[in-house]
């Protein structure tokens, strides 16, 4: 009897080119319009399947998978995962990818753009324009902070945070990090980075880019105690996870004066965005678009494809998908065709 081909789901509208390479070897079906799933109806699409084309959209832990026997893979087009419950999906035997590196360089430079707009209030300087309130030209309308000379700090020095310290050595700054182990002293002199203590980091920064796995760790990480460390003139950009800072703290410290600004691509509630945010001048916000050139996402599914092939047990990589989060996802060994070794991995950063 013929082998029945996979069948895959492809959670949002990507790039349909793209997506029509798993068409090779697997059934496929779409999705034409963003969609946001409850549990239930993730738990229905996953049942009959064997893998699954995902984005950060998706919550996908014990619940979800709990009525799909066959599920082997699960492809997510982003570098972070905390939108999986890896432990549950390893537990099952689901093989997780995500799509390190194709973005690193393009996030970066959004975070440098942030950084850059929120030092120099470009959003508000804008807006002064456009309303109409440019009266007369004056010596002091919308003093910012100098870049070139500060101190940059970064937390969360895995790839894209160094290739944010790349950048700030074009702009003459002395960067500092913290990470939770320190890169080696060859990396640290590559990117021109010192490691620092956390609250050194806090207290030295003029602006603080914020580049770290969300984890229950890092969790509310800068709240009102971090933020009280920080100078009062400094500038924070966070292009990791919402839900790594404070949000109500961050708003509080902004709207008096303890904080200068804030440059933010992602929201603990995105897409909601904090009314307590949306009322401050002094911060810069965008839509989490941190990955969003059209060469990155495109990029992105590309690897993400090429990992649930792999997954599945196609392609060159039969077996071994060159972004396995979680070697020990074990079942897949056990239905045959998809992961048979233990691919070494970094899983944390970013
Ligand atoms: C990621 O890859 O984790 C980004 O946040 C989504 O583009």
């Amino acid at each position: 009897m013929a082998e029945s081909r996979p069948r895959v789901w492809v959670s949002q509208p990507l790039f349909d080119d793209l997506v029509d390479q798993l068409r090779a070897h697997c059934d496929v079906e779409t999705t034409q319009a963003v969609t946001t799933y409850t549990a239930e109806q993730l738990a229905q699409k996953l049942a009959p399947l064997d893998g699954a084309l995902i984005t950060l959209n998706e919550r996908i832990g014990a619940t979800e998978i709990a009525q799909a026997p066959r599920l082997r893979a699960l492809a997510n087009v982003a570098v972070g995962y905390n939108n999986l419950d890896i432990a549950a999906l390893s537990a099952a035997g689901v093989a997780v990818t995500n799509t390190p590196d194709v973005l690193t360089e393009t996030t970066a430079d959004l975070g440098f753009a942030l950084l850059m707009a929120t030092a120099r209030r470009i959003t508000e300087a804008e807006a002064f324009l456009r309303e109409g309130r440019w009266g007369k030209w004056s010596f002091t309308t919308l003093l910012g902070a100098d870049l070139h000379g500060s101190t940059l700090g970064i937390l969360g020095m895995g790839r894209i945070g160094q290739a944010i310290a790349r950048r700030a050595r074009g702009f003459g700054m002395r960067v500092l990090y913290h990470n939770r182990s320190r890169l080696a002293a060859e990396v640290e002199t590559d990117v021109g980075a010192s490691y620092v203590p956390f609250d050194d980091l806090l207290r030295s920064s003029d602006h603080l880019v914020l580049v770290l796995p969300y984890t229950p760790a890092s969790h509310h990480l800068i709240g009102a105690a971090a933020l009280a460390k920080m100078k009062s003139t400094a500038t924070l950009v966070n292009i990791a996870r919402g839900g790594i800072v404070d949000e109500l703290a961050l708003a509080d410290a902004l709207a008096h004066g303890r904080l200068a600004g804030a440059g933010l691509d992602v929201f603990e509630g995105e897409p909601t965005v904090r009314p307590e945010l949306l009322a401050l001048k002094n911060v810069v916000l965008t839509p989490h678009i941190g990955s969003a050139s059209l060469a990155t996402r495109r990029a992105m599914v590309q690897l993400a494809v090429h990992n649930l092939l792999a997954a599945l047990g196609f392609g060159p990589d039969a077996g071994n998908p060159p972004s396995l989060i979680n070697a020990d996802a074990r079942k897949a060994a056990k239905t045959g065709g998809a992961i048979v070794g233990a691919t070494t991995i970094t899983a944390t950063k970013r």
